[in-house]
């Protein structure tokens, strides 16, 4: 296996991937976060690894396990995760598979929050959350030679992808629709485009793991 590791096309390379949810706590019992397994971004690093790369893998309290053969940086906030991110590198390529809440709870408390009775629930405030793909797309220094994010939309998927690689900065965006009736979100199967700046490339429906090593293939391609 070592060997077969060092031979592969990502052979000294190193590629940060962020995967999993972010939780944001409410308070020390209760969060808020979003739906995601981190079952893409977990597959990614496996096909990653599997073509020889070194991968820090920078997941938030996901599903299913870290893959083997990563170095693994667990964090729960997205704020630890844009820390975490940030000392990962310098990185060859940038993954952002993460789905990071927008928003944090801006009134959190430090002790369990109780019902007084009165009927009234607490009124949570809200903060935005540092964008991680945004931030590190527009690193003057430093910046990963590739940076790729995703889109998970429900309506005019390759609209808001494209508007979306516009605004972040990345160099390629994996748009998907996660619209009920795809059956994308919490399944095995995927269906993306590909957004660069040589347009959208739609790729054919097929299992996470295949779309995972189709990304590995393509990212070795442009880092070679
Ligand atoms: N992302 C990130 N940090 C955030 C939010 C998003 O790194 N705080 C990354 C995701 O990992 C993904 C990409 O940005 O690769 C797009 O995430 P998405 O939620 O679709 O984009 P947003 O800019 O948050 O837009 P939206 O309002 O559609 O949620
Ligand atoms: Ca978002």
């Amino acid at each position: 296996v070592e060997a077969a590791l060092a031979d592969g096309p990502l052979a000294g390379r190193h590629v940060v991937v962020t995967s999993g949810p972010t939780h944001e706590p409410i308070d020390p019992v209760r969060y808020i976060a979003n739906r995601s397994s981190g079952a893409q971004g977990t597959a990614i690093a496996a096909a990653l690894v599997a073509l020889g790369a070194r991968v820090s893998f920078v997941t938030g309290p996901a599903s299913v396990p870290p893959p083997p053969g990563v170095e693994v940086v667990s964090v729960e906030t997205a704020r630890q995760m844009r820390d975490a991110v940030m000392a990962a590198l310098p990185a060859d390529a940038g993954v952002f598979a993460a789905a990071v809440a927008d928003w944090r709870v801006a009134n959190a408390a430090d002790r369990k929050m109780k019902k007084d009775g009165s009927g009234t629930p607490p009124a949570l405030e809200f903060a935005e959350n540092p964008d991680i793909l945004a931030e590190i797309s527009g690193l003057t220094e430093g910046r990963p030679a590739l940076v790729v994010g995703f889109a998970a939309e429900t309506d005019n998927v390759v609209a808001h992808a494209t508007a979306k690689r516009a605004r972040k900065g990345c160099d390629w965006i994996l748009a998907n629709d996660v619209s009920e009736g795809t059956g994308i979100m919490g399944g095995s199967e995927n269906e993306v485009t590909l957004i660069s700046d040589a347009g959208a490339e739609t790729w054919p429906r097929m299992g996470k793991d295949a779309v995972a090593r189709q990304l590995a293939q393509r990212i070795a391609e442009a880092l070679a």
